[in-house]
């Protein structure tokens, strides 16, 4: 029987709860049949919101064998980023508009798209953030509409259903260009701009600048 997230995804009273349904998410057929896990998203432990909610488009192969969100290449730069700006990963929860790795790391399907959108609304919902982050174009488009393009909606920090929002490359923009590329400076400076967005940790650095 085919599980549809518009009907399940609402009902959803906790992170956890929700990550439990994604993972039995039978709503793109092709998806469904090349995955190894479902990547529904990681929320720092023991917490039950975050300050900062990143969203990317994908898991790619390392984040689908270990069903984590942003542990390959793309992740180590935003680890890095992150902890540069005073925002590590225990600060942030980190989710992706689609939950299932695209075979071949092909883009998502508008369909794809349209079929785990209830996912990830829950998620802000249940997440509760300050401040939302579009890594990349899926993200960017998943919030603005078909066509939107980071280069214009970047630096201004938009509202959203009554939080920020911040939009941005994707880190594998950012490592195609290399580290002396505009992207990596544009992420980086973006994040400063979330970090300034966040009430400081205790003892940390984040909004503190
Ligand atoms: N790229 C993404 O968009 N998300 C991941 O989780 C990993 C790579």
């Amino acid at each position: 029987m085919i599980l549809d997230p518009a009907q399940v995804a609402p009902a959803a009273r906790t992170w956890q709860e929700l990550t439990g349904l994604v993972r039995g998410c039978t709503a793109c057929p092709e998806l469904v049949a090349s995955r190894t896990t479902v990547v529904a998203g990681a929320l720092p432990d023991g917490v039950p919101a975050a300050d900062v909610l990143l969203i990317g488009e994908a898991p790619g192969a390392q984040e689908d064998e270990a069903g984590v969100p942003f542990v390959g290449r793309s992740g180590q730069l935003l680890d890095s980023l992150l902890h540069e700006i005073g925002l590590p990963r225990q600060r942030v929860a980190v989710t992706n508009v689609l939950k299932c790795r695209p075979p071949g790391n092909r883009k998502p399907r508008r369909v794809e798209v349209g079929r785990c959108r209830p996912w990830l609304a829950r998620q802000i919902e249940l997440a509760d953030p300050r401040v939302l982050v579009a890594l990349g174009g899926t993200a960017t488009e998943w919030f603005f509409g078909a066509g939107a393009r980071i280069a214009a909606l970047r630096v201004t920090v938009h509202h959203w259903q009554g939080r920020s929002l911040v939009v941005t490359y994707h880190p594998s923009a950012a490592i195609r260009f290399g580290p002396r590329g505009a992207p990596v400076a544009a992420l980086r400076e973006d994040l400063r701009t979330v970090a300034r967005l966040v009430p400081p940790a205790a003892g940390g650095p984040a909004g503190d600048e």
